[in-house]
């Protein structure tokens, strides 16, 4: 399917703003990743115990590297080829230059876990949510965690916003569009797409005391 104006901007942002993201993200400069958001996601993936892990929309792959030292064999995939190549010289981890859309038919193989850190900005997720199912092995689940959406401030409403990195610093050129969805709109999202909702957590921020993000477990 050919992309939207939305989603090859949301593309094109990353490719400008790689470089940018992989120092922002090895320097520890988001404090809600520092503090919650990383914990969160690795403890969720540890408590399944998986043996084999699919990371989707990987980025300079911390997550990958992270769930290999607890003895996973992590696959990651993400649609911007500079990420892919910040991850790839870390070592660890297998990466392969894929967009979410396009997985399903990758010859990747199966997993226990597919992982989602932040990295579900598009509009239309439902083929790709359906398609990914094909991807687990009996018994596997899905883990999406995103900025909760009653934390941002937005128009509590779906629609388009945009992201302009502001107090990232130097690195960021380009604005990323991201499509912002209410919580009602990420519950049906994964029942049309014919995941179950298994867990549902909403992580604190210590110092100020609101959900840094949504956590979904689904089978
Ligand atoms: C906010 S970053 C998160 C990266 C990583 N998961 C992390 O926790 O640091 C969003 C990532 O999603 C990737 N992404 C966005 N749209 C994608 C798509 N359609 N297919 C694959 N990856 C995509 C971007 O390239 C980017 O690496």
């Amino acid at each position: 399917m050919a992309m939207d104006e939305h989603q090859e901007r949301l593309a094109r942002s990353w490719q400008s703003n790689a470089e940018g993201w992989t120092r922002t993200v090895r320097e520890g400069r988001i404090e809600s990743r520092r503090l919650v958001t990383d914990t969160a996601i690795v403890a969720a993936a540890q408590a399944l115990h998986p043996k084999r892990a699919l990371d989707i929309g990987c980025g300079e792959g911390w997550l990958c590297r992270a769930l290999e030292a607890s003895g996973v064999e992590m696959v990651g995939v993400d649609a911007c080829a500079t990420l892919i190549a910040s991850a790839q010289a870390m070592g660890a981890g297998q990466y392969h230059v894929c967009g979410y859309a396009d997985l399903a038919g990758s010859g990747l193989g199966k997993f226990d876990l597919l992982l989602c850190n932040f990295a579900l900005l598009d509009e239309h997720l439902q083929l790709p949510l359906q398609s990914w199912r094909d991807l687990l092995r009996p018994g596997g689940r899905l883990l999406i965690q995103t900025v909760h959406p009653y934390s941002t401030g937005e128009v509590y409403e779906d629609g388009w916003r945009l992201e302009r990195f502001e107090g990232f610093g130097e690195g960021f050129p380009e604005a990323m569009p991201w499509y912002f969805r209410t919580l009602e709109s990420w519950l049906a999202l994964l029942a049309d797409a014919g995941w179950t909702l298994e867990k549902q957590v909403e992580p604190l921020h210590p110092r100020t005391g609101k959900p840094a993000s949504l956590l979904l477990q689904a089978v």
